[in-house]
């Protein structure tokens, strides 16, 4: 079972709707839909936004379903200056970009007990999604996908993910999948469409480009579920 998690109904809902076989439980008032797209059964669910909803949400998929991976989709801030909106990251690395313990002498964004900064992503199905988003003819990049609990609108807070963390996107929940993940040994992969540009722009653009984003990663991840081997 491949476990798939979104914060918001636009970045889940249509993908709930091509499955085959569901069944749904509700834990922690978030709900499960377990069914199958392409052959392959998958848990889906939509977590709520910010990363403790999230981790609630990927450590339940891993006990209760026994998730061989987990993939994170949806929309973000694009942060790399290659990228505009509705194009799509595929996350080589995790971080939590509002994790800090600077004050006590550790790294930036360092996560003590698992002892690192950034989560890697499972490479196999990150370069598949990769190869399934750039087939489709869209602008894609490989690249650090930071994650706070904040909507990134301010060149401040966009820089300090850019400059400290190399961060090509700004969203708020991979990097709690990722670290959960982590923590578990599960591998996992962060697939998004840019809504926004994590900029001044974003409080317009991102109800404007959401929804839309949001498709096009449901179309990508479905394309990948057709076409995954594992
Ligand atoms: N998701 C989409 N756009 C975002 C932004 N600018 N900041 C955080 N999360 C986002």
């Amino acid at each position: 079972m491949i476990g798939i998690i979104g914060a918001m109904a636009s970045e889940v809902d249509g993908l709930k709707e091509l499955m085959e076989n569901k069944t749904v439980d509700v834990i922690s008032g978030v709900e499960f839909c377990c069914g199958s797209i392409g052959g392959k059964n998958i848990v889906v669910a939509q977590a709520g936004v910010g990363k403790v909803n999230a981790a609630v949400t990927a450590q339940t998929m891993i006990l209760k379903y026994n998730t061989k991976a987990i993939i994170n989709i949806g929309v973000a801030g694009g942060i790399n200056p290659t990228l505009n909106i509705g194009d799509i990251v595929i996350a080589d690395r995790t971080v939590e970009h509002d994790m800090d313990t600077t004050a006590v002498g550790d790294a930036p964004g360092f996560i003590t007990g698992i002892d690192r900064v950034y989560m890697d992503c499972d490479k196999e199905i990150s370069e598949l999604m990769y190869q399934v988003s750039k087939d489709m003819g869209i602008h894609t990049i490989y690249g650090v996908v930071a994650s706070g609990d904040i909507f990134v609108s301010e060149d401040s807070v966009r820089n300090k993910i850019a400059n400290i963390f190399n961060g090509a996107a700004a969203e708020m929940e991979g990097g709690a999948i990722g670290h959960v993940c982590t923590m578990n040994n599960v591998p996992f992969a962060v697939l998004r469409a840019m809504s926004d540009c994590a900029n001044n722009d974003s409080v317009v653009d991102f109800p404007a480009f959401a929804q839309k984003a949001a498709k096009t990663s449901i179309e990508i991840i479905t394309e990948f579920l057709k076409r995954y081997k594992g």
